[in-house]
């Protein structure tokens, strides 16, 4: 295991600065700090605060992943970090930190697709995928089913959200009901008590037409009014808004239309292993369906644990290690972070 290179990981597209230490598939380290608690109050990301909050978290989270692999930065064979898709002005933070190791170190810098890295996770919790796979990625910033063909060179995007992401949907959601920043947690715990099939909230882009013109895309903007319509109409005639039932009707429209799109994609282009990441991948409700759904349809899910589903470094570092087990030329030094890096390009020039 030692003989193969030591790879970094910078992670700082949204409100995680995440960094972490790979070797392989194998996870040495990953240590993050999240600025979520600086967001509560303003009811999601403002990334002005995320990239301050990058700033002062880079070095201590460097340093407590260093210690928690036992390593020096004199070991480390490589650098990786986030060139985008994400936060301009947060991802400049992790790509200039970067930058700094490389050339202090005299090593290698990998930018790579945060997209991509999300897959790339899956690797550290089962090992070497065996490609090609269907990522169905849903997070606060996308929502997408991937095709990657090749981890480290080539993925291609099948689908996305039109509108808000999945996470951004529970989010908003929760605001509407009532509980808190970030939703998605908390929406979970208040559908406990509720029942999923007491209000059924529509299934966006699922009707024959839609099926046609966006086959594997995804809108939850639609879904989002009609909780907000119900719950106005519940407050207009002075009942008490069911918080339980309208979380659990919620969260199950949301993972009914998202696992069947996914596997409706496998099954299409007859690939029979799906990968499940991203921070909305911690749902438990969503595990289940989709767990479920795979082994009907005799699909292989891969999932990994909640720490390595929402954005880190180690998932950076897991591409990054990929990439250079291609032997792929590095970045060059003066390569730009990209908020709109397309999923197709996994390692920037
Ligand atoms: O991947 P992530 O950490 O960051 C982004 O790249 O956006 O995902 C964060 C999102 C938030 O919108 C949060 O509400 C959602 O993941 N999330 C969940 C759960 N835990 C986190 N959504 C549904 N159920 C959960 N248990
Ligand atoms: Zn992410």
């Amino acid at each position: 295991m030692s003989d193969q290179p030591l790879i970094l990981g910078i992670e700082t597209s949204c409100d995680e600065t995440g960094v972490g230490l790979v070797r392989g598939t194998t996870l040495l380290a990953n240590a993050v700090a999240s600025s979520v608690d600086e967001h509560v109050r303003f009811g999601g990301v403002v990334p002005e605060v995320a990239s301050r909050a990058h700033l002062e978290a880079m070095v201590p989270t460097l340093r407590r992943a260093l210690s928690e692999a036992g390593v020096g930065l004199a070991d480390v064979d490589a650098v990786a970090v986030t060139a985008g898709p994400g936060l301009a002005g947060a991802l400049m933070v992790g790509v200039s930190a970067a930058k700094a190791l490389a050339v202090a170190l005299d090593k290698p810098l990998f930018g790579v697709n945060h997209l991509v890295g999300h897959v790339a996770a899956e690797q550290l919790e089962n090992g070497p995928l065996t490609e090609p796979v269907v990522a169905l990625l849903v997070s606060g910033g996308h929502t997408e089913i991937l095709l990657v063909e090749d981890i480290a060179t080539s993925a291609t995007l099948l689908g996305q959200t039109l509108d808000d992401a999945a996470g951004e949907a529970f989010d908003k959601v929760a605001r509407l009901i009532g509980l808190k920043y970030p939703g998605g947690p908390n929406i979970q715990r208040a559908a406990l008590e509720g029942d999923p099939a007491a209000i059924r909230f529509p299934r966006g882009l699922t009707s024959r037409r839609d099926l046609e013109r966006h086959r594997y895309d995804f809108s939850f903007s639609g879904l989002k009014t009609a909780v907000a319509r119900w719950v106005e109409t519940a407050e207009r005639e002075g009942r008490a808004v069911p918080v339980a039932d309208v979380a659990a009707g919620f969260q199950e429209a949301v993972a009914d239309v998202l696992t069947r799109k996914a596997v409706l994609a496998c099954q299409e282009r007859g690939i029979s292993t799906m990968v499940l990441a991203g921070g909305v991948a911690a749902n438990a409700r969503l595990r289940d369906l989709t767990r479920e759904r795979c082994a009907a349809a005799g699909i292989e899910l891969r999932q990994p644990r909640f720490s390595l589903c929402t954005d880190n470094g180690a998932m950076i570092a897991a591409l990054g290690a990929a990439v250079v087990e291609r032997d792929l030329p590095p970045s060059s030094l003066d390569f730009a972070s990209d908020s709109s890096l397309p999923v197709t390009q996994v390692l920037v020039g």
